[in-house]
């Protein structure tokens, strides 16, 4: 019988390694020090520290009682992610070791280990950017930090055990569907009796088929055929099955695996991607799985809250798990609330030596046997992100890819025109909008370097380009854009009320593009969040402010561009991309005021008089469900005074939404909420508390640097400094259970405001 144990709490680290640590056969507490998974090699600054800080070599040591039962049995240790090269050792002796900080891999532990003992476990985590590992060998965009960043576990198996299962969906859009299991077994040893599989197909406790079949070698197909009634998995219903696998031998259990799946059918095609044959417009983000301070390391109720912040927060049905395959977590979430993946594997433009493309095919087979069975997943990458073109390496990949999982598609990120298409989507970052800025300097300096106005003939408010002129084929092919924006218009939270307005609008405008073209499947923006990255890159902050939400996965103005694409009986918003002053943009003045709204109409109240209503710009965004209002003219000059407005946002003709902004807003509120108030002590635990600071009508504040300070006592302890300052207004941290049970008391005290209090509940 398979047992699997948590391995999470009960770990040492020492940030640094010497080859006496191997030996030594219990933990020195003068050099180690007790830790929980998962976790950061080092806890860094917000932003301005040195992206070596994470590069070094540490270790890892946890002791581990093997029972005289276990015996006879295989015993494997389970690493979900070590960053970036691991060697492991048991009781002083090599037992294994893996390349590469986003796949997982099991460690043997058999031979070596000590039963009925106690067990010493060793790991050197060698996190340097080492140049024989992707993504590393040249630069990249982003920081992978170090440690071992995701979850431990111990499985403890029969000598013949059940390796890897694989479920097929098929006619999926009939109703009788079908099933096939690729049933995957490791055995040692010799096995004489016959084995049995048994595969259960259950929603909840019903039973819906179960089919049994002798296995022969060590692999089985087991295929279940005549499926009625099934549910599909879809972005609005994301209706989930289980297949149960039992291996049997003369009626004895000797495993058994529960793998969760759904049932859909994702295609991409010429004229758009299909989901269980409807057309859908793809409208998502980038995601880096980056966090302030403690970079990846960040426990399973965070990874959750992301894929929720995506789809429910933003409103989004897809995102792309830029550069790399992220936490299982993130995407056990998205198969159930229905967000799409496009997953990739770890890369950014450079294609190393014969070695190194060794290297990045494994990748490919690990992450699709880790997540081939995720309903969420329609595409995998199997190209390094903007890499060349490469025949012989992208032609390993989409074979590998094709072969280990027939039932989708790929593609591969590319940034540049005409390149050589091996996948089945041609998936291109598509920066051509400029919002006119080229031609605008070219302008202003007719030596501008890179820029020749007088060779461009094309549009200079072009948002995306033609997929023609993109493929160079003269037919249409399966096509999405999976990058836009990002360097092209960094934006901070706090940024000049223009700049934050033509970041909202060069969201629109490639959106809008994307809504109007049937023969582009859909458009990726970059990014989701702020993330941290290397001084190659980004504001010099060690930040590149790319994100329509912070770093804490908070709001910017272009966050709003999505979220009001939803359906209003979702959620009605109305967001005025303005602070709401006479002064912030140059020349003075608010216009043009740009609305983000999914009202039908909105009336504009100034100084309490009605200026009349305004509706959505149907008429420059062709392609958005939901275009902007765009209010081009108010009133009044530098000199005039200045008014409260109000901005009520109607729905089938009655008032469904209200904002008021103030003529004169002061500091009134100091609101501090937290994502979830009831955590669990057993493991590392996190939730995230919310700052915000607001004023007389509820509105943030985005120019108060308002200092705080933060203590957190009881079961929890707080993650990064307790001296905050807010951030355009707002800040988050994150709290982590310290595996006692009870309450942890918040408080954040600050002059400005009374001191406020929350309590969390740690069981
Ligand atoms: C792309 C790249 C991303 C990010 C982005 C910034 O070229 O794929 O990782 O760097 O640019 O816009």
């Amino acid at each position: 019988m398979r047992m699997i144990q948590s391995m999470n709490n009960e770990w040492f680290y020492a940030p640094q390694f010497s080859e006496e640590y191997i030996n030594q056969d219990r933990v020195d507490l003068n050099i180690f020090q007790p830790i929980r998974l998962p976790h950061t090699n080092i806890e860094l600054p917000y932003n301005y520290f040195h992206d070596e800080d994470f590069q070094f070599i540490s270790c890892y040591k946890r002791e581990l009682e093997i029972p005289k039962e276990y015996e006879g049995k295989r015993i494997y240790l389970d690493f979900e992610g070590v960053m970036t090269y691991a060697k492991v050792y048991l009781n002083g002796q090599f037992v294994g070791e893996h390349k590469g900080g986003y796949t997982p891999f099991s460690i043997d532990l058999t031979e070596k280990a000590m039963y009925g003992q106690k067990n010493i476990i060793t790991v050197i985590v060698d996190s340097t950017e080492r140049p024989d590992i992707p993504p590393f060998g040249g630069f990249i965009d982003y920081l992978t930090f170090g440690g071992i960043y995701r979850e431990v576990s111990l499985r403890v198996v029969e000598q013949v055990f059940i390796h890897d299962v694989f479920i097929k969906t098929y006619d999926v859009l009939s109703n009788k569907k079908r099933i096939e299991i690729d049933l995957m077994l490791t055995k040692n040893g010799h096995q004489e009796e016959p084995l049995i599989a048994t595969c259960t197909l259950k929603q909840g406790d019903e039973v819906i088929q179960e089919v049994s079949k002798t296995i022969e070698n060590n692999q089985v197909t087991i295929s279940m055929t005549d499926l009625e009634n099934i549910a599909l998995w879809d972005i609005k219903n994301p209706c989930l099955y289980h297949m149960e696998v039992q291996l049997a031998s003369q009626d004895q259990e000797i495993d058994r695996v529960v793998e969760r799946f759904g049932f859909r059918e994702a295609i991409f095609k010429a004229d758009g991607f299909y989901l269980n044959g409807e057309n859908i417009k793809l409208i998502g983000l980038n995601r880096h799985q980056a966090y302030p301070y403690v970079g990846y390391a960040m426990p399973k109720r965070a990874q959750q809250k992301d894929a929720d912040i995506l789809k429910n927060e933003l409103g989004l049905n897809i995102v792309r798990t830029s550069h790399y395959p992220q936490s299982k977590h993130f995407l056990e979430r998205c198969d159930e609330i229905g967000l799409l993946v496009f997953e990739e594997i770890p890369g950014w433009q450079h294609i190393g030596g014969k070695e190194w493309q060794d290297q990045a095919v494994k990748d490919v087979e690990k992450m699709i046997i880790r997540d081939r069975n995720h309903p969420s997943i329609i595409i995998w990458g199997v190209r390094i992100n903007e890499s060349g073109d490469h025949h012989e390496l992208y032609t390993r990949t989409n074979e590998l890819a094709r072969k280990l999982d027939p039932t989708r598609q790929t593609g591969g990120v590319r940034y540049f025109e005409k390149s050589e298409f091996l996948e089945d989507v041609y998936t291109m970052n598509d920066f051509i909008h400029d919002g006119g800025l080229r031609k605008e300097l070219a302008r202003k300096t007719k030596n501008f370097s890179t820029y020749d106005a007088t060779e461009d003939t094309q549009d200079d408010m072009i948002a995306l380009r033609d997929q023609k002129q993109v493929t160079g084929l003269d037919y249409a092919v399966p096509y999405m854009v999976t990058e836009y924006n990002g360097h092209m218009y960094p934006t901070k939270k706090f940024d000049q009320e223009e700049r934050v307005m033509e970041h909202v609008l060069r969201h629109v405008r490639v959106q809008d593009a994307s809504f109007a073209d049937d023969e582009i499947s859909g458009a990726i923006g970059w990014c989701a969040f702020d993330y941290n990255t290397h001084a190659d890159f980004g504001s010099g902050d060690k930040i590149c402010y790319h994100g329509v939400m912070d770093m804490y996965r908070l709001p910017k103005f272009a966050s709003y561009v999505y979220r009001s694409q939803k359906d209003p009986t979702e959620e009605i918003v109305l967001e005025p991309v303005t602070y709401w002053s006479r002064g912030d943009r140059s020349m003075g003045g608010v216009v043009p005021l740009v609305i983000l709204t999914n009202c039908d109409y909105i009336e504009f109240y100034y100084g309490g008089a009605s200026k009349g209503k305004y509706y959505p710009d149907k008429e420059s965004f062709t392609g958005l469900p939901h275009p902007p209002v765009i209010i081009d003219e108010l009133s009044g000059h530098w000199g005039s005074r200045w008014d409260d407005v109000s901005f009520v946002g109607y729905h089938n003709e009655k008032e469904v939404i209200r904002r008021t902004l103030s003529r004169s807003p002061v500091p009134v509120e100091l609101e501090v909420i937290a994502d979830d108030d009831l955590l669990f002590a057993k493991e590392k635990d996190v939730t995230r508390v919310v700052v915000k600071a607001l004023d007389q009508h509820g509105n943030l504040m985005p120019f108060l640097t308002n200092p705080m300070v933060v203590k957190v006592e009881g079961a929890g302890e707080l993650i990064g400094p307790n001296h905050l300052a807010l951030i355009g207004g707002s800040i988050a941290f994150w709290v982590q259970t310290t595996g006692d049970k009870g309450n942890i008391q918040i408080q954040v005290a600050s002059e400005r405001f009374a001191t406020q209090e929350i309590t969390i509940k740690v069981e």
